[in-house]
């Protein structure tokens, strides 16, 4: 039988690399609570973002819900294409949400309609650089600065993607990065956040990460356990060293799809935008047809029975979410919920073989003619 070619394979440092690392976290028995690696990342990761600070915690979605808890009490600014985490870390902290649509072309929060979403309550917007991809972050910063709101990101696909030259992450008040094992660059399960400006209460999220405790050991304000461990900071240190192959593999497969996939009839290819770091690969798939989400599932289907594994990444449109639709106002987010009817993820990873992207290739050429024949 033929593998299955999975969406996202997690790059891994050989046993050689890891064995000197390993022996000096267990020579050390300072297996947590921030140790020597832990602080070694966050200081790599804080010079080469040009951040204020740079905490790291045990996954991204903590990591966004600190970034949530430093703010005053509020309504907060969303797109409604995003992961579920986006929303659950904002109510979590006792939030609102309030949904805004998505720029058709990029995929991130459409300013003018963020915009429209303003009122005496709001606190902050909180965009997403959807699949790495920059949001329109001069509008964004205009926008808060006329309004005086923080400007926070989901960043969790971004990093290694850049805005003017200047890493992506560098831009907001704060940034949040995912460290999960499917990113470009990863710590197997972890985050981050760079904290860019003083808006940011950085002393906050540092205790965040530990109970909310002072240096004392007393509970001064709202926390958590979110601590990277030394284990997990190892694999990051490692992973640091070589995550530019990453990019660029990840940039050929890239390049590879949209040579080969272009004159694919009720095929949409999202333009390429300068700056992104290539960690997806979307597809849309009968774009603003009535049937793309039935059309959607058959391929789908047709990828699963041909070893190719893709996802609908992300469905539904977060506003029509059995969680989150309470917060929706019955209002409708037509590019939010066109793209999520359409979207699916191709897989990207370095090491996917010529043959495997070719069968791929195959695949989804097949797969459009059977479907758009149904
Ligand atoms: C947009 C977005 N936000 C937040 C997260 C949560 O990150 P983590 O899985 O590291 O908790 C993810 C995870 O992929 C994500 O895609």
């Amino acid at each position: 039988m033929k593998n299955m070619i999975l969406m996202a394979r997690p790059w891994a440092p050989t046993i050689d690399d890891m064995l000197p690392s390993l022996e000096a976290i267990l020579k050390s028995k300072h297996f947590t609570n921030f140790g020597p690696k832990e602080r070694e990342l966050s200081d790599q990761l804080c010079n080469m973002f040009g951040s204020k600070k740079f905490p790291l915690f045990s996954n991204g979605h903590l990591a966004l819900e600190a970034m949530m808890q430093a703010l005053p009490k509020g309504e907060v600014i969303v797109p409604s294409f995003t992961f579920a985490s986006t929303v659950h870390a904002i109510i979590q902290a006792g939030h609102k949400p309030v949904f805004c649509d998505i720029d058709p072309n990029s995929f991130c929060i459409d300013v003018s309609d963020a915009n429209k979403k303003i009122t005496s309550q709001t606190k902050a917007i909180l965009g997403v650089h959807v699949y790495g991809t920059p949001c329109d972050i001069e509008n964004l910063q205009d926008t808060c600065k006329q309004h005086n709101l923080t400007l926070l990101f989901d960043g969790a696909h971004c990093f290694g993607s850049y805005y003017k030259s200047k890493p992506l992450g560098s831009y907001g008040d704060g940034c949040m990065f995912s460290f999960h094992a499917t990113k470009i660059f990863h710590t197997v399960e972890g985050g981050g956040i760079s904290i860019n400006t003083n808006r940011m209460d950085s002393d906050f999220i540092d205790r965040y990460r530990n109970f909310g405790l002072s240096s004392e050991g007393e509970a001064i304000s709202n926390g958590s356990n979110a601590k990277m461990s030394e284990f997990h900071a190892m694999f990051g240190l490692l992973g640091l060293d070589r995550f530019q192959e990453e990019l660029e593999a990840r940039s050929k497969i890239s390049n590879f799809y949209r040579d080969h996939l272009n004159d694919i009839k009720e095929l949409k290819i999202p333009n390429k935008i300068l700056g992104q770091n290539h960690s997806y690969f979307p597809i849309l798939v009968h774009y603003k047809d009535p049937l793309a989400f039935k059309k959607r599932k058959e391929l789908l289907h047709y990828l699963k029975n041909q070893n190719v594994m893709a996802r609908p990444y992300f469905w539904p449109a977060m506003h029509q979410t059995k969680a989150f639709q309470i917060f929706s106002n019955h209002q409708s987010f037509p590019n939010s919920e066109e793209v999520s009817n359409s979207v699916i993820c191709l897989p990207i990873y370095s090491g996917l073989t010529q043959q495997e992207l070719e069968s791929i290739d195959k695949a989804v050429r097949d797969g459009m003619v059977v479907i758009s024949n149904n």
